[in-house]
This record gives C-alpha cells, sequence and structure tokens, in this order.
C-alpha cells in the first residue's frame, strides 16, 4: 500500500510517499481502508521530535514510521475478538496509540472508534477524532462548566479550540479565545465572547480571571496560570512544553493546597462514546465543523508544513485516494 513514512525527526521535506507493507491486525483489531485523515498538531510534534514527550516512541528516531491519528474510512477486516464492527462497515476514530494513518489502510482496535453517521462525509469525519475528544474533556467531561462562568481557551484558533469555543458557550460561559491576528475573526465566527491576539497581549498580565483556562500550548510558569485564574479556578494543560508540564506536575498539588486553584495536566480518555456524542451535535447544527484546506495523501508534507507554519484555522484534511484494485 502506499503511506507517508518517515525515518528521522525533522521539517516535512523527511516525509516520503513510499510502497510499504499492510498492517495485519491482531485478534482485537480491525483493518480500515482510510479515506481520510485529519492533521493535528500531534502529527507536527511527531514530525518534528518537539516538544520531547513526542519522542515517546523513540528518542532519536521515531518509533512509528507513519503518522496520522484520526481516520476515516471503511472497515476490511476484523480480528476474531472484535464485536462492534463488521467488513464494510463506514468508521472513523482516533487512532494515536497505533498511528500509521497518512496510508492507505490503518489498523486500530474498537476503543476509540465509532460508526461514521452517514449523512457526513470521510473528510469531516476524520476532522473530529482527537480536537473534539480533548474539548469535550476539557470543558464538559472534567471541565464541567457552568452557566455564567468565565472560560478561556488558549490556541482558540486550532483543531480543539474550534470545538472548545463552541462547548463552552453551549453550557452557557462567557468566553475568550487566544491565538494569532489571522484567526480572531473566526473565533469570534464560533461564538467567543472576547479575542486576545498572543502577539499583543498575554492573557496571564491583563488583570482577567478565568474559571476554566484550557490550554493547548502551554509554554508559561505555573505562576503566570495562577495568576490568571479565579479564586477556586482551574486550568488544564493539553499540550505545550515538558517544562511547563513538569512545574504542573511539581507544584500543581502544591498550589491547589495553598490557594485552591487547581492547575493539571489533563490526560484525555478516549471513549466512542465522545464520538457519538459530538457527531450528534454537529448534526443538530449545535456544533459547527470547520475544516480550513483539504490535501491529498502525496500532498501531506505541504498540509503538514500548512498546519506547523501557523496558517491553519480549524482543521486540515487529507484525503486519501483509492485505488479499489488493492
Ligand atoms: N492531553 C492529552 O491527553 C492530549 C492528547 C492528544 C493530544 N494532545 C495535545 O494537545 C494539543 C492539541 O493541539 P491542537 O491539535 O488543537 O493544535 P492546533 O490545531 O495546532 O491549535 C493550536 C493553536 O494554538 C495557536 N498558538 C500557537 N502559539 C500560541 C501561543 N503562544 N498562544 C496562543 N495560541 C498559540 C496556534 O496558532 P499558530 O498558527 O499561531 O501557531 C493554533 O491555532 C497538542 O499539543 C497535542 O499533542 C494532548
Amino acid at each position: 500500500m502506499k503511506a507517508i513514512v518517515y525515518y528521522k525527526y525533522g521539517s516535512p521535506d523527511v516525509l516520503k510517499l513510499e510502497e510499504v507493507d499492510m498492517p495485519t491486525p491482531a485478534d482485537n483489531e480491525l483493518l480500515i481502508k482510510v479515506h481520510a485523515v485529519s492533521i493535528n498538531r500531534s502529527d507536527w510534534e511527531g514530525l518534528t521530535g518537539k516538544p520531547l514527550y513526542a519522542r515517546i516512541g523513540g528518542l532519536f528516531k521515531p518509533g512509528y514510521k507513519i503518522l496520522g491519528s484520526d481516520i476515516a474510512g471503511t472497515v476490511e477486516a476484523v480480528g476474531k475478538d472484535v464485536q462492534q464492527f463488521k467488513p464494510g462497515d463506514e468508521v472513523f476514530g482516533l487512532i494515536l496509540n497505533y498511528g500509521g494513518g497518512f496510508a492507505e489502510y490503518a489498523r486500530t482496535s474498537e476503543r476509540a472508534l465509532a460508526l461514521k453517521p452517514a449523512g457526513m462525509t470521510f473528510e469531516q469525519a476524520a476532522a473530529i477524532p482527537q480536537a473534539a475528544f480533548i474539548a469535550l474533556q476539557g470543558i464538559r467531561e472534567k471541565g464541567q462548566v457552568q452557566p455564567g462562568q468565565k472560560v478561556l481557551i488558549n490556541g482558540a484558533g486550532g483543531g480543539t479550540g474550534t470545538f472548545a469555543i463552541q462547548l463552552a458557550k453551549l453550557a452557557g460561559a462567557e468566553v475568550t479565545g487566544v491565538d494569532n491576528r489571522e484567526k480572531l475573526d473566526l473565533i469570534k465566527s464560533l461564538g467567543a465572547d472576547h479575542v486576545i491576539d498572543y502577539t499583543k497581549e498575554d492573557f496571564t498580565k491583563n488583570g482577567q480571571h478565568y474559571d476554566l483556562i484550557l490550554d493547548v500550548i502551554a509554554h508559561r510558569s505555573v505562576f503566570a496560570y495562577q495568576r490568571a485564574l479565579a479564586p477556586n479556578g482551574t486550568y488544564f494543560l493539553a499540550g505545550g512544553s515538558v517544562a511547563t508540564m513538569f512545574q504542573i506536575l511539581l507544584l500543581g498539588p502544591w498550589i491547589r493546597k495553598t490557594t485552591g486553584k487547581k492547575i493539571r495536566v489533563l490526560a484525555v480518555q478516549t471513549d466512542s462514546k465522545d464520538l457519538v456524542y459530538i457527531t450528534e451535535l454537529i448534526e443538530s447544527g449545535k456544533v459547527k465543523l470547520f475544516i480550513d484546506k483539504r490535501y491529498s495523501l502525496s500532498e501531506a508534507a505541504e498540509a503538514l508544513r500548512y498546519l506547523g507554519e501557523g496558517h491553519a484555522k480549524g482543521k486540515v484534511v487529507i484525503t486519501v485516494e483509492q485505488n479499489n484494485e488493492t
């Protein structure tokens, strides 16, 4: 099968389109013919090997040779222990623990997979999983946002952020979205009450206090986040620098004890129920899916460069051409 592979960390130039062996699913896994795969910052991090946690599969060279964790496609084959899906089902989901989405076929378990709604295209479905999981847990399940609360989303114009703004508005919060100037109109159009251009203003220094901060791109000191929180407020780091993450793990419990403010790393759990929940919101028009650009598999390097260089608004999706003779 065709796949986009890489053998060393680096820029999109290290990506190559190659013929590789098809993945072989184990008894509890499915083989999926990939129709579309969306790009996440985690792909960019996996490509460049930065931050350091992106090297979890291999310190000096990538452990997984194929990136891509948000897929939508058709079930081609199932292992004998697979219960919920059968060949021919149209599915979508997160395969973060496997990788391998930038390819004609991928294998995964049932856990973070759901049936694709008939009214949704493969591209739309592929744009959902990882970003929606993080946003749902940050805002709803762990964030438990209540009406009238002040919520700030740092990195609001990207994949997670565009879902998070809308979920926080649905929960009745007053929402502030932080991102670069190019993305502020999109953030407002999704319902944010206030926007901040991170190149001009530091939200931790403007005297405002938030009940919940969801940060997809954390790089400040833990004390800056403490300053920006309201009494009893919660800060979640979803992604960002390893230094900030360590500070939070070390000092978060002490800050909570001394101030009541909760500063934590968000460890996202994946459950297909969340995929069903978010697709219902999308199908009912309560949440909008924002796909900025579409690319073909052979253009994967360009697609990653577009996200990595800071242009992507919402989601970027790769459509995988189907070779039906395989
Ligand atoms: N916690 C977990 O369990 C878990 C699970 C999966 C993934 N993750 C992580 O969660 C993160 C998800 O990110 P995503 O896919 O939503 O990223 P994304 O789509 O790239 O969005 C990030 C946004 O932040 C903006 N940004 C960059 N620098 C900023 C700054 N200094 N201040 C404010 N905004 C800034 C980016 O804009 P520019 O265009 O200016 O760069 C972009 O619009 C990734 O780091 C991923 O590894 C966490």
